[in-house]
């Protein structure tokens, strides 16, 4: 049988939707139901009627979405897909910096571990992290794990003090653009679009700064693109707009992004796995936090 055949069969039985994100293998982009960045995928998770949730994406994705929905079913097909920048940050680390900054309200980047995010007082996506800092009361707010991001939201608000914990916090694949890579691309022509998760000193020279969600809102507004995200964008931009050029730099691979092959998705579907499992308290502290966000975001 067709493996798409197969997936559907499982997806029937399971009453299950997937969700895949932006930078998942071509051929898990064209099986899933919806396909999107981290704050899209959250809000898909949250108002599906499915029984089951597949997240084809990393840990904390899937973390969020059943954090956000405790009663259904959550699975990550492959059980170590996960975030090395989400990694960066513990809850004893939150708990010091509170300590050195007494009354500064925690913001937390999405791409955190659900113990870390427990401890925040509201999350963020790369879609809203502005949008969701700005609309504190507190003049100085700690942000993490991300100290890129954290240093695109304080270029945003100058009049707030944002204190990045840890300070050295950043994703491996963003954090490789360089300044040679911008001056290729002027080389070459196009517009530069890049990830808030690129240095504040790439973010400067780029002519837009989106999350992955963003890269599809601002397509339409040109026809060649230079993508200075993980390498897995380019699929699903070719996708919606086959007649555009994006180049992108091959060697920005997340590798865990990568993990999630079509046998592992109808594994996962088959056999039920691997299954996210968190504490209630855990749980009922995070989701606070995320809802918050989404309530701001709307
Ligand atoms: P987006 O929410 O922009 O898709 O970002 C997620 C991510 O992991 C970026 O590396
Ligand atoms: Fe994490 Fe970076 Fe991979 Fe995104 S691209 S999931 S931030 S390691």
């Amino acid at each position: 049988m067709n493996r798409k055949v197969t997936i559907d069969a499982l997806k029937k039985k399971r009453d299950a939707v997937i969700l895949a994100h932006n930078y998942q293998l071509p051929e898990i982009q064209d099986v899933a139901d919806f396909v999107g960045d981290s704050l899209e995928l959250s809000i898909q998770a949250k108002e599906t009627d499915a029984h089951t949730i597949v997240f084809c994406g990393v840990d904390f994705m899937a973390e969020t979405a059943k954090i956000l929905c405790p009663e259904k079913t959550v699975l990550l097909p492959v059980k170590d897909a996960t975030c090395p920048l989400a990694n960066y940050l513990d809850a004893e680390t939150i708990l010091k910096a509170k300590e050195l900054h007494p009354g500064a309200p925690v913001v937390l980047y999405i791409n955190s571990t659900a113990e870390s995010k427990a401890y925040a007082d509201v999350v963020c996506t790369s879609a809203n992290a502005v949008k969701v800092v700005r609309s504190l009361p507190s003049d100085e707010v700690i942000v993490g794990p991300d100290a890129n991001l954290a240093a695109f939201i304080q270029d945003q608000l100058p009049q707030k003090k944002i204190v990045p914990v840890p300070p050295e916090g950043h994703c491996y694949v963003h954090d490789y653009f360089t300044e040679q890579d911008v001056r290729e691309a002027r080389r070459r022509g196009g517009m530069i679009i890049c990830h808030p998760e690129c240095r504040p000193g790439i973010q400067k020279i780029s002519d837009i700064i989106a999350s992955t969600g963003g890269m599809v809102s601002a397509a339409p507004q040109a026809e060649v693109w230079n993508i200075f995200t993980e390498k897995g964008m380019a699929y699903r931009l070719k996708t919606l707009f086959p007649d555009k050029t994006f180049y992108v730099k091959e060697e920005a691979i997340c590798e865990d992004m990568k993990k999630t092959t079509l046998d592992d998705l109808v594994s996962s579907l088959e056999k039920n796995q691997y299954r996210i499992e968190l504490s209630r308290e855990v749980m009922d502290r995070a989701r606070n936090a995320i809802e918050r966000m989404i309530e701001i975001g709307r």
